[in-house]
């Protein structure tokens, strides 16, 4: 894909690795849709903010009707509610499957349709789905947020086989601990810069990638999948 004839969306582009997506994809010549809850927190100037929250069926569809000319989706926006399954409340696991889940399968619904009309006439269109190395390791501490990366890992592979005649490619980040809001409890040796991530992302995604490994953790742990039974 020539990078400087795509029109991305990102969703919650605002701040974290969805704000250095929307970066980094203005300096490669794209035109950039910056999706976000409260699009006045959008910060970036060469970006068209779109007011997106990808719970509501009413905001995307509103963002697809304003984002009619869009060719690479990239679903970013993301909660961590730390909820264990056993104990945690029951709104906050619901809202990890809604947004991580649901959302994202909503924000592709709408916009896949999108993406096959442009992309047939520049170049082809893709849509990356960040998910986590937490899509592959289930630690009861984060079982919520886990339960729902793993729903978006299942989402991801089906949904790429969809779209693949439709000329649309799908591929997923998987990736550890970054430097952003949502972990500010782990110590920052341990955390990854979301810049590098965002880069390591994108090459992948242009290259045609369809599993993108964003850390040496998320290697480690994707390897060991094969490994017999403990
Ligand atoms: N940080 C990590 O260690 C880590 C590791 C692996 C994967 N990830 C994944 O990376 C992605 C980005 O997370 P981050 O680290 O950049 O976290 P972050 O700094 O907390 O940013 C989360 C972003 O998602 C937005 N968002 C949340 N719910 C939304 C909704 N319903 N509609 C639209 N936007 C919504 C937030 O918007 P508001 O500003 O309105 O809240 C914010 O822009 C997420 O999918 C996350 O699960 C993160």
């Amino acid at each position: 894909m020539n990078t400087e004839n795509v029109v991305a969306l990102v969703t919650g582009a605002n701040r974290g690795l969805g704000r250095r997506f929307a970066e980094q994809l203005v300096a490669r010549g794209a035109k950039v849709y910056a999706g976000a809850r409260r699009p006045e927190t959008v910060d970036l100037p060469a970006v068209i903010p779109v007011q997106l929250d990808i719970t509501d069926p009413e905001s995307i569809r509103r963002a697809a009707e304003l984002a009619s000319d869009v060719t690479v989706v990239i679903n970013n926006a993301g909660v961590s509610t730390r909820s264990t399954l056993l104990d945690g409340a029951l709104d906050d696991i619901r809202l990890e499957m809604e947004t991580h889940y649901f959302g994202t399968l909503q924000v592709i619904r709408a916009f896949a349709p999108i993406i096959e009309r442009n992309g047939a006439s520049s170049g082809g269109g893709a849509i990356l789905n960040v998910l986590s190395v937490l899509s592959w390791a289930h630690p009861p501490t984060s079982g919520a947020y886990a339960a729902a990366k793993a729903a978006g890992w299942a989402l991801t592979d089906a949904v790429r086989t969809e779209l693949a005649p439709k000329g649309i490619h799908v591929a997923a980040l998987h990736v550890g601990y970054m430097d952003t809001d949502m972990v500010p409890y782990v110590p920052a040796d341990q955390k990854t810069d979301p810049g590098v991530v965002a880069k390591l992302a994108l090459d992948g995604l242009f290259a045609g990638e369809n599993e993108i490994l964003g850390d040496a953790l998320t290697r480690t742990v994707k390897a060991q999948l094969s490994a017999p039974p403990r």
